[in-house]
């Protein structure tokens, strides 16, 4: 097993992946959460004996992945967040895609009392990635087409 995407995801993969699923990676009995908004294939995996989360893009450190392009959803992202992760026990460590500013880790509790957009109300959160105005990501246009071949072929 080289690659696993969601079977949402669209894209090429060795192994495709459904809520509920748990796959075995290396000894780690990894449960898979479907956290769609970023994109429609957006997963994050669950390790419980671990007490950790690896949410990827749908949840950063005190952000979240942008939900402006793809087949980004605000309305979906918030629920991903708060049905999927919000639901693990406070104190599992939360491990995330990028933008990590120096600070490597966060936990359930912290996202759920210190992320100034995801405790907003559905409605606020909606509203304030709308209005984000975000830059038009440099590699998106070769990145994305990569990724749903598994990455193989991406190079900038
Ligand atoms: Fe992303």
């Amino acid at each position: 097993m080289k690659s696993v995407l969601s079977s949402k995801s669209g894209g090429e993969a060795d192994k495709y992946v459904s809520d509920g699923e748990v796959i075995d990676v290396g000894g780690l009995k990894l449960e898979v959460r479907e956290t769609p908004g970023h994109t429609d294939g957006c997963v994050s995996y669950v390790e419980h004996t671990l007490k950790s989360v690896f949410t990827g893009d749908a949840l950063l450190i005190r952000k979240c992945g942008r939900t402006d392009f793809q087949q980004g959803n605000s309305s979906t992202l918030y629920d991903s967040v708060h049905k999927k992760i919000f639901t693990l026990p406070e104190d599992y460590v939360i491990y995330v895609g990028h933008d990590y500013d120096g600070v490597l880790q966060t936990s359930v509790w912290e996202e759920k009392n210190l992320n100034p957009r995801l405790t907003k109300s559905k409605e606020e959160f909606v509203e304030f990635m709308k209005n984000m105005k975000l830059d038009y990501p440099k590699q998106i246009d070769k990145a994305v087409p990569a990724n749903m071949k598994d990455g193989k072929e991406y190079s900038i």
